[in-house]
């Protein structure tokens, strides 16, 4: 079978999707599913995960550590199989990008998958306090639990 391709996405890809990256990662066999994750914006191109980031996946034995920023691209529609998106602005400018209805359906935002067809955002913790990151953290777990059980179900 293709190996099935997901991508995070958020502003600066340096707090939530490379969370959300690490978090999906843990759950899979990443022979069977490639994860990735993009910024929409070009604010952080090469940084590493804010170190609040980087202090939460530790917490949780992840290391996101070999991750670097990079800027969503026209070509990671085409590329990848689901983008999911951390909040409603991200999924504007997403979408933005796409070229076709097919590209267009594959950007979701990520807390649909527990909260099917509210729109809920993942709330950006850059200009909060670390508790703000474990509750990303919590909101990623749920939903990327989500995320591999269709991927097991064939339903992604
Ligand atoms: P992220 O958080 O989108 O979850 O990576 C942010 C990181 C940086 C900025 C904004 C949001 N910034 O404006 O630099």
């Amino acid at each position: 079978m293709e190996k099935k391709r997901i991508l995070m996405v958020c502003l600066g890809n340096i707090c939530r999707s490379p969370l959300a990256e690490g978090v999906l990662k843990a759950k899979v066999n990443t022979n069977e599913v490639y994860v990735d994750s993009a910024g929409t914006s070009n604010y952080h191109i090469n940084d590493l995960p804010d170190r609040r980031s980087i202090a939460t996946a530790r917490k949780h034995g992840l290391d996101i550590t070999d991750q670097r920023g990079r800027q969503l691209t026209r070509q990671d529609l085409k590329d990848f199989d689901h983008i999911f998106v951390m909040d409603n602005s991200n999924y504007r400018d997403a979408l933005a990008l796409a070229e076709s209805e097919a590209e267009k359906e594959k950007i979701k935002l990520i807390l649909n998958e527990i909260f099917p067809g509210e729109n809920v955002d993942v709330p950006d913790p850059y200009y909060g306090g670390d508790q703000g990151f474990e509750n990303v953290y919590q909101m990623l777990d749920e939903a990327t639990a989500k995320i591999v059980e269709k991927l097991k179900n064939g339903t992604y």
